[in-house]
């Protein structure tokens, strides 16, 4: 039986982008380290996904990983999100290898396949976790991953697991449970 994700449960709080300075700073490098983090998963000439990307911290470092031959689409709902990624893109060099994408509420925006997908604490803003995993589902190359990670402060043990049905639901397999400081996460495989 398809397991429904209430909306009013998960969605309906966008984080501000003035807020995403209390977690998105130099600090942070020490609990999540971008490389170590997505090395594993992302290859030299990749396309992947960093959707509900803020200001790009993980983009910058998805970038790197993909090098000068692949491409990092970086998607958010917010204009000013996107405008600070691609001013800390550019001082670093990167902006060419990154596509940012306007997202709306109900649709990311993309409509390219890619290798990986990253969805770094923003799940549980999402309206539309159905539609939303569906999208991703369909755009996922098979034998592609993606890297689901929720904020443990925000996120319960029981929504979680509600989640992870329903990305069960919509097709993807379980591949690891990768443990992340402050975090629940799981690796999706397609
Ligand atoms: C808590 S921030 C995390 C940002 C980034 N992933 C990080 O770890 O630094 C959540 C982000 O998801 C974005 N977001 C929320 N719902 C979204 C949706 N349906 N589509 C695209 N982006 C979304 C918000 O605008 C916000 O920038």
């Amino acid at each position: 039986m398809k397991q429904e994700i209430s909306t009013t449960k998960t969605g309906g709080h966008t984080c501000p982008w003035w807020l995403l300075f209390t977690f998105d700073n130099p600090l942070r490098r020490l609990v999540h380290d971008p490389q170590k983090i997505l090395r594993p998963y992302v290859k030299p000439g990749d396309t992947v996904l960093d959707v509900g990307c803020g200001m790009g911290f993980f983009s910058l470092g998805l970038a790197e990983l993909v090098g000068k031959d692949g491409k990092v689409i970086a998607a958010d709902l917010q204009e000013q999100m996107l405008a600070g990624l691609q001013k800390r893109a550019e001082n670093a060099g990167m902006f060419e290898r990154i596509q940012l994408c306007r997202s709306t509420p109900d649709d990311i925006g993309v409509n390219e396949p890619f290798q990986f997908a990253l969805a770094f604490w923003m799940l549980h803003e999402v309206r539309r976790p159905d539609l939303f995993l569906q999208k991703i589902h369909r755009l996922l190359v098979p034998g592609g991953q993606f890297l689901i990670a929720e904020p443990l402060i925000h996120v319960s043990g029981k929504l979680f697991n509600q989640t992870v049905l329903l990305t069960e639901n919509t097709g993807f397999h379980i591949v690891d449970k990768p443990k992340l400081r402050a975090s629940r996460a799981i690796l999706l495989g397609r």
